[in-house]
């Protein structure tokens, strides 16, 4: 029989591919979750793979992402307890719209830029059936499942290039990766119970959120545990110029102009983290909002912006903090996960208030005269 604390552990959570996903280290992270918490927050939620985690370990799990297509990853796998997309559903989302004319934005921006003119008349279609699905729960399923297709349908990922198309046609590549010649439709099947068979009820209410988290941490109250895992300023975090597509396919924006060869969306959301003239004042707001929360674990990069010692020293104003680390073996790409760069996890504990017998502060009084 499986001990308590484990059994949620038979949920697999489908493998992210997102820019600084923390998914490989996630056994590493839980060394440093105490048992006795109840609820934590993860507050640059990304792929969700540490919410996943805090729900796996029967926490009532609050996350956030300030992007709208990472929020609803959250909202199907964290928040959701139960509902799952069935092949009534697959039927909705597959049939031809009656509203089709008014969802036109993929095919318009996006066709010979990443899909051929079908497929982008395919992922049309299909957003134009989501909000038909019967909850949002279901909506946020479809949302994910799709979004994590098109990112495996693309080369390297992300949407921050524009050789899809070409690598689509070259042999060698299609060789390497079959995806690249794959149907979105059967990407989409795929993927789909994957992320069906990972919706489970931990007992617990858990919340998915879509908001600036400077804007968020006012708001949230009897949190135990924060994990901060920001952009890693100085290591092209950009999530907006590679993961565009998928915002802009989430919230079908009427109101952005779409530039550059990659058709990026303008203006970009407002982050505080990923601009070296923002960060340090970013940090020194997230810190004062956060000190509340007793416990806060951070996840950092020895190439990032403040480096490590300035970092320490900042965070050592509100809590006692340890230093824990870990390096790559591999290079996989992005956010500072090159060979030999270090994963670092800030473990940050409430000051200890050291008491100071009377007498002992003359004695030290006295020596310094
Ligand atoms: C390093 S990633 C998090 C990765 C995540 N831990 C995982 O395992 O996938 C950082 C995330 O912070 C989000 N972000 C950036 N600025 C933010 C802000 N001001 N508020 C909330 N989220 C923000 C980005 O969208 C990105 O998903």
């Amino acid at each position: 029989m499986l001990f308590d604390e484990y059994k949620y552990f038979s949920f697999k959570f489908p493998e992210p591919q997102y820019l600084g996903a923390k998914y490989t280290h996630l056994s590493w992270i839980n060394k440093f979750i105490p048992q006795n918490i109840k609820t934590a927050l993860d507050a640059f939620g990304g792929s969700q793979s540490v919410s996943f985690l805090f729900k796996q370990l029967g926490l009532r799990t609050i996350t956030n992402d300030f992007l709208n297509f990472n929020y609803q990853i959250g909202k199907a796998l964290i928040e959701n307890k139960s509902e799952k997309i069935n092949t009534e559903d697959v039927n909705i989302l597959f049939q031809e719209s009656s509203q089709k004319s008014d969802f036109t934005l993929m095919e318009s921006i996006f066709t010979n830029v990443f899909f051929e003119r079908n497929e982008s008349f395919f992922i049309d279609n299909f957003r134009a059936n989501i909000p038909l699905l019967s909850n949002p729960y279901k909506q946020a399923l479809a949302f994910a499942v799709m979004n994590r297709s098109l990112t495996r349908k693309i080369t390297m990922g992300h949407f921050g290039h524009t050789q899809a198309l070409v690598y689509a046609s070259d042999p060698k590549r299609i060789k390497r990766n079959r995806s690249l010649v794959r149907p979105i439709k059967d990407l989409f099947l795929e993927l789909l119970s994957k992320y069906n068979d990972a919706v489970f009820d931990n007992k617990q209410d858990s919340e998915s959120f879509n908001e600036d988290i400077i804007h968020l941490l006012p708001k949230l109250q009897n949190i135990d545990l924060v994990y901060f895992d920001p952009p890693y300023c100085n290591s092209h975090a950009d999530y907006q110029g590679f993961y565009h597509l998928l915002e802009t396919y989430t919230e079908y924006w009427g109101d952005k102009k779409f530039i550059n060869a990659i058709k990026r969306y303008e203006p970009q959301r407002y982050s505080g983290f990923d601009k070296k003239s923002e960060v340090v004042s970013s940090f020194k707001k997230l810190f004062e909002l956060s000190d509340k929360i007793p416990l806060w674990l951070i996840s950092y990069n020895n190439r990032s912006y403040p480096d490590i010692l300035t970092f320490e020293k900042m965070i050592s104003k509100y809590r006692d903090v340890t230093i824990e680390h870990k390096t790559y073996q591999n290079g996989r790409g992005g956010k500072g996960s090159v060979a030999g760069s270090k994963e670092v996890l800030f473990v940050c504990r409430p000051k200890k208030n050291y008491f100071v017998p009377k007498n002992y502060k003359k004695k030290l009084e006295h020596e310094k005269l």
